[in-house]
């Protein structure tokens, strides 16, 4: 799809419609707008799959969001995303298509890359992972010495270990517990140093995860991991192919390695690291729950897909949320935006949320490589709710800066909690429900006097409210319900970076630090000279040098 000689987001009539509409509501308080609506909070709610999303407490009136729309419209985000369905090659920068949705395509959908079908390939990896899940779990696939397999370790980074980590985490009570389930991604020899210090070499698989195969840290970590099992088990580079498997898209570089192609599971290049756990990236994840669930979970992912792309824009949630967090990040100067996920299965979602959101849409050129005149992607952070209130809730509550969050939460807790820790089920929930609340109406100065507090400490004890949040609920925190969440977030990302024009599917950014400290390296070992070496590196790497005695 061609965006050229698109006009300028900062010049379009609905990105000032909507910059005079926010001078319009100026303060208008959550309290007033509900008070003025005794319906807003059914209402402003919608409902995708399993997913019931709350939107109501949010600074927008029915005009913000028609307005919001209507510049969803202007910037043809629904033309972009259907090229992405068709395949067109949307990622301009590398020149390729972005079709992370036929990840999860029924075997009967066709989805063309380049005129040729990819979604029989999909299926042909997917079959290929199911058989060697089922020959590990099984038993079947033993190590180099015929003891089963008890040990899976993942080794990958960035999109090759955030996605199967994080859904690891959530899934947990759908994994086989008889097996250890570790990721290794930090080129620190202490995180593969940890990850393998209580194992037992034969009955330890490693994952080699990494579209590229040549992402310094995974190799290095990979070599020493294999250092690791040849010398526990003393035998020779024949141990390595009962040991190691690959899932990358560089087979040369794979076989270089020492890893038999035949165990190695591909994916394309139009595929991104971000968007590539539901892709043989997730094998570790499907060895830990099992074919039938991570299925399970595509079919989630595969409903949002489908919603996004056929809701209309009133009931679409992806486009919704996506929109809001524009709303919030261009015309209320909000620089942040914090996921709080009220479920401890999904400590690492926000980590998770980082990668996607903020690899894809820290942009600071459109697609045409102009420098934007507005900002662009938030920075996502946030922890699991209940822990948080007790860290850093007290600057959302009562801070000097505007926070829009995430709220998730599930109805039930998961499948295999015992009954008395079931108990906390309501409690936990309860305090969900309660920032929510907190954040949206706050407490007036007048309430807080009419409780007796010296006058004084008023103010200290008011809450202005007018913090907005999105709540999601689910029924349980499925298989399913996570590829829903998921795909809900990957599309909101891809709603945002549509509107501001940039690549959301790049990432030149990382590129230049992955240079200098290639440059850097020898200077530490060797104390080699690096020319052009500015003052304050060539005094840390002196400073280095010394403190290690070198
Ligand atoms: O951080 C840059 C990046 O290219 C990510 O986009 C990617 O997920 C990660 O590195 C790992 O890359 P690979 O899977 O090729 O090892």
């Amino acid at each position: 799809m061609n965006m050229e000689g698109r006009t300028r987001l900062d010049q379009l009539p609905e990105w000032h419609a909507l910059a005079a509409h926010r001078k319009e509501l100026g303060d208008a308080h959550l309290r007033d707008l509900f008070a003025g609506d005794p319906e807003r909070g059914s209402r402003l709610t919608l409902q995708v799959g399993d997913l019931h999303v709350d939107y109501s407490k949010h600074l927008v009136t029915d005009e913000t969001l028609r307005l919001l729309r209507e510049l969803a419209s202007a910037t043809k985000v629904a033309e972009l995303r259907d090229a992405m369905f068709r395949g067109e090659r949307i990622n301009t920068t590398e020149d390729r298509a972005v079709l992370h949705i036929a990840l999860r395509a029924p075997r009967s959908a066709e989805i063309r890359a380049d005129g040729e079908d990819v979604v029989g390939e999909v299926h042909a990896v997917l079959a290929k992972m199911t058989v060697f899940t089922d020959r590990v779990r099984s038993g079947d696939w033993t190590g180099h010495t015929g003891k089963r397999i008890k040990n899976v370790v993942n080794i990958g980074i960035g999109g090759s270990d955030l996605g199967p980590k994080m859904a690891y985490e959530a899934l947990r009570s759908y994994s086989d517990r008889s097996m250890t389930f570790r990721f290794v991604s930090n080129v620190d020899g202490a995180d593969l140093h940890e990850a393998v210090r209580d194992l037992d070499p034969a009955e330890t698989l490693f994952i080699v995860a990494s579209k590229t195969f040549t992402t310094i840290e995974t190799i290095t970590n990979a070599v020493s991991a294999r250092d690791w099992l040849l010398t526990g088990l003393r035998a020779g580079q024949e141990a390595v192919a009962k040991h190691f498997v690959a899932v990358s898209t560089n087979a040369e570089k794979v076989a270089e390695f020492g890893i038999n192609t035949d165990n190695m599971f591909g994916f394309w290049d139009w595929v991104g690291g971000r968007y590539s756990y539901d892709s043989a990236i997730g094998l570790s994840l499907m060895v830990a729950i099992g074919p039938d669930c991570f299925r399970e979970m595509l079919a989630g992912f595969h409903l949002v897909d489908e919603h996004f792309s056929t809701a209309p824009p009133e009931r679409n949630v992806p486009l919704l949320m996506g929109l809001l967090g524009i709303w919030y990040n261009n015309f209320h100067g909000a620089q942040t935006h914090a996921v709080l996920p009220y479920s401890h299965y999904l400590s690492r979602f926000t980590d998770y949320l980082q990668q996607l959101d903020m690899e894809s849409n820290g942009k600071h050129v459109d697609r045409d490589g102009n420098r934007v005149g507005w900002q662009t992607g938030p920075i996502v952070w946030g922890t699991p709710g209940t822990n948080g209130q007790h860290a850093y809730y007290q600057l959302l509550h009562q801070g000097t800066k505007l926070v829009p969050a995430d709220l998730i939460g599930f109805a039930r807790p998961v499948k295999d909690l015992p009954p008395g820790l079931e108990s906390h089920h309501d409690l936990l929930m309860a305090n969900l429900f309660a920032q929510g609340q907190a954040l949206a109406f706050g407490k007036t100065a007048e309430e807080v006097a009419a409780e007796g507090v010296p006058e004084e400490l008023v103010p200290h004890k008011t809450f202005d409210g007018n913090r907005p949040t999105t709540t999601i609920l689910a029924h349980e925190l499925t298989p399913s319900v996570l590829g829903q969440l998921v795909a809900l977030y990957e599309h909101k990302v891809f709603v945002q970076g549509a509107v501001w024009n940039i690549d959301s599917f790049d990432q030149w950014g990382v590129e230049l630090g992955k240079v200098l400290a290639k440059r850097v390296e020898p200077a530490l070992a060797e104390g080699a000279e690096v020319p052009g070496l500015d003052a304050s590196t060539e005094h840390l790497v002196a400073t280095y040098r010394s403190l290690r005695g070198r």
